[in-house]
């Protein structure tokens, strides 16, 4: 099996590292593999003058399942679009048909006190945001900039889906609901966008095919409050690409920390890329703070949805739980003045559970 790691900018290194070590202690008889790191994001600018370098590209198209650190960082910033860090993560996921990314939002019972929010509102959380992931504004034409007739700069983006997106997409997250509590609701904006009117129509339209789920639809402001007010109303959420990222960083705060939220981003054969939600958090790397434990977590997700190792995925969510029901925390998860873990031991006490 070849699995590739995409370790990236920021924090990345360290939390791929730790998660590599973890994958090494599953390794057994019945499980092989063989694991090639590549550049990607600000790294493969700077080793390759491309955020996506060509090699990286051909190495993950022949990969059976791909992990990622996290691209970015201020270095960047003043680089062209074309030449910056997201952009090597938007056309991998673009270029392998990553179209559907699954952002699982579970509160760990240990963490409660972690959560900005009450425990009574949050305990027992488990949402499933499903986020369609090569599409809408992120990669609408036209774009760009240019010069209004007075002269003015403008910029300009286009919100777009075609109906056989906004297909594919609900067929997943109408599968997920059926292995879950068979409720969905779509998040849109309905009632402003052209985009999102032919969406509600389209997932009503699929709806059909699956009668044992009960569907609703929210527009995005009100789920933006409802996540807040009474986030155990959702299980599985589905949206469109720009109101998935950010519903899903707003989520990831109920459970106590971005720090701990896996995702998967699958084609339609079920091959993925596998990596936190959270971002290259440029001000701690380097310095042994991030936590890992996201990382590792999306490992998870990857035994599970693209190596077919339920048991093992079920086995390190299972040292993950031990870890955070035997006290240690990274500073992210920590409650006021709490002793913490870094990244590294953080990583060698889920391998000491394991
Ligand atoms: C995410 C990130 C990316 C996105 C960025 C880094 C391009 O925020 O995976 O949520 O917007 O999709
Ligand atoms: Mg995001």
């Amino acid at each position: 099996m070849k699995i590739l790691a995409l370790p990236g900018d920021g924090i990345g290194p360290e939390i791929i590292k730790q998660a590599i070590l973890v994958l090494e202690k599953l390794r057994a008889k019945d499980f092989n593999f063989e694991v090639t790191t590549m550049p990607i994001g600000g790294a493969g600018y700077d080793s390759h003058g491309d955020p996506l370098p060509q090699t990286t590209l051909q190495e993950a198209k022949k990969a059976e399942a791909i992990l990622l650190g996290a691209v970015g960082g201020p270095n960047y910033d003043n680089l062209p679009r074309s030449l910056r860090p997201e952009q090597g993560l938007l056309r991998i996921r673009k270029e392998l048909g990553l179209f559907a990314n699954l952002r699982p939002a579970v509160i760990h019972s240990e963490l409660l006190g972690a959560s900005t929010l009450k425990t009574s509102v949050i305990e027992g959380l488990d949402i499933m945001i499903v986020r369609e992931l090569t599409g809408d504004i992120y990669f609408g034409k036209p774009r760009g900039r240019r010069s209004t007739g007075s002269g003015e700069r403008e910029g300009f983006d286009t919100m777009q889906y075609r109906e056989s997106e906004v297909v594919r997409i609900a067929n997943v997250a109408f599968q997920i609901a059926q292995k879950r509590s068979f409720k969905l609701c779509s998040v849109d904006k309905a009632n402003v966008l052209d985009t999102s009117i032919l969406w509600r129509e389209v997932v009503d339209e699929v709806s059909r095919d699956y009668p044992d789920v009960s569907l609703s639809h929210m527009y995005v402001d009100n789920a933006g409050m409802q996540l807040l007010k009474n986030p155990r109303q959702f299980d599985v959420i589905l949206t469109g690409n720009i109101f998935g990222d950010i519903l899903s960083d707003q989520a990831s705060m109920l459970t106590g920390s971005i720090g701990m939220l896996p995702s998967a981003s699958l084609d339609h054969s079920g091959k993925g890329l596998f990596e936190p939600v959270h971002g290259s958090a440029p001000d701690i790397a380097g310095t042994d703070r991030a936590n890992p434990l996201a990382t590792i977590l999306s490992l998870a997700m990857m035994l599970r949805y693209s190596l077919n190792r339920s048991d093992l995925a079920s086995r390190l969510e299972g040292a993950v739980g031990q870890v955070l029901a035997d006290g240690y925390r990274t500073e992210d998860i920590t409650e006021d003045g709490k002793e913490t873990v870094g990244t590294s031991l953080m990583g060698e006490l889920v391998r000491k559970a394991l």
